[in-house]
């Protein structure tokens, strides 16, 4: 009998893309452009075609625009030279057979003068988020924000709508709204970071219209089934004052009951990283994904701390579409063929994470089980 069953390696159609298998490969900021232009390097693009046989690839976190920097050595989708260099990824993942969506992200009171020229950031609120970003003399608190203007919103959004035109310029397949805690779209949710008392602040629907108003925008580019956006509703560390608070499961709930309209490729939700209980969000401790899955009718994609295991069964719960992986991926470039032939998994380096150079990088071998 044939097993009707989802599989995790089995391929999957993702509206008119053909996915080898549902292993995603999440994004993952490396901080290996390492140039004052912050254009993707020929390093970069051996990296990423290390891991084509990904069903689909999810690029790092990548800069809409020079005000949303936060961090050192990452790359950016807003000038003409980055945009040849991103050419060079997307065809190296091609010719592997690989498919790969542009992560597209703006730190907002993440960022720090140091990476602005002196400038403040920009933010929905002019609240110190209590982060830390990373700037080139190591990590930085961060620093009190100037409040966006009303110019400085529609401004922002027309540059996600500009980035996502040169990503499909740049030869990507698709793109992926970068909105989990930390970035610009989070501060604008969070009832400690919005104290905005115009259409971008006070009720849920007012904090919550940028991301329709960046859709809007991206769709004008993009057709909607090849555009995706990356939540993560209850992360509690590394990032500051932007926590769980008590508006984030109804807030959630308005998002996606909206996003049912949009017919997006899919959302993508990380899961929960630590114990809730006792926190604003801990009816969400159990049943995490079933619960977002009750709400969104569309794809959905489960991230954080899967194994091959756990992402089979969270596929045959009917709770996700398809995983994604991060860590994993970094020491394991060969990760899927891994998973096919159950071999165990390499341990990657924190050390080399944002280290800037080959070691730690594109140095992990494929298993030495896998060489002919
Ligand atoms: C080194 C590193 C860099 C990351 N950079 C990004 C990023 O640029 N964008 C993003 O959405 N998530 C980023 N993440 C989070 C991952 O995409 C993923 O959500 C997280 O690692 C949990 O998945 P995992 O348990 O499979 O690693 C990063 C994680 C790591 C470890």
């Amino acid at each position: 009998m044939k097993n009707i069953q989802p599989n995790l390696l089995e391929e999957y159609q993702l509206g008119d893309l053909k996915l080898k298998n549902r292993v995603v490969m999440a994004s993952l900021t490396r901080g290996r452009a390492t140039n004052p232009d912050l254009v993707p390097t020929s390093m970069m693009a051996e990296y990423y075609a290390q891991r084509a046989s990904a069903g689909l690839i999810l690029s790092e976190g990548t800069w809409v625009n020079s005000q949303s920097i936060g961090f050192i050595n990452v790359p950016g989708i807003y000038t003409e030279k980055q945009i040849e260099g991103w050419k060079i990824i997307t065809k190296a993942v091609h010719d592997k057979g690989g498919l790969i969506f542009l992560q597209l992200g703006h730190i907002g009171a993440g960022a720090h003068p140091d990476l602005q020229n002196g400038e403040l950031p920009i933010a929905p609120s002019a609240i110190n988020i209590q982060s830390q970003s990373f700037t080139p003399e190591g990590f930085k608190y961060t620093v009190t924000p100037r409040e966006m203007t009303v110019t400085d919103i529609q401004k922002t959004i027309q540059d996600y709508r500009q980035a996502a035109q040169n990503g499909k310029n740049a030869g990507f397949d698709g793109i992926e709204i970068h909105a989990i805690a930390g970035m610009l779209i989070p501060q604008f949710l969070s009832i400690a970071t919005n104290k905005r008392t115009d259409e971008y602040g006070g009720n849920i629907e007012n904090r919550a219209r940028i991301i329709f108003e960046i859709l809007d925008a991206v769709k004008e580019v993009w057709d909607s089934t090849r555009i995706a956006i990356k939540f993560s509703p209850v992360m509690l560390s590394n990032v500051g004052i932007v926590q769980p608070d008590e508006e984030t499961i109804s807030i959630f709930q308005y998002i996606l009951n909206k996003l049912n309209g949009y017919d997006l490729a899919y959302v993508h939700i990380v899961g929960p990283s630590e114990d809730l209980i006792g926190t604003p969000v801990e009816q969400l401790q159990e049943s995490y994904f079933k619960h977002f899955r009750h709400h969104y009718s569309g794809r959905l994609m489960a991230n954080l701390g899967f194994s091959k295991q756990t992402a089979d069964t969270i596929l045959k719960e009917g709770n996700a579409d398809l995983v994604s992986f991060g860590e994993p991926f970094i020491a394991n470039p060969d990760l899927v063929e891994r998973f096919k032939h159950n071999l165990p998994l390499s341990e990657s380096d924190r050390n080399t994470f944002y280290s800037g150079d080959e070691n730690g990088y594109i140095s992990y071998p494929k298993t030495v089980y896998l060489k002919s």
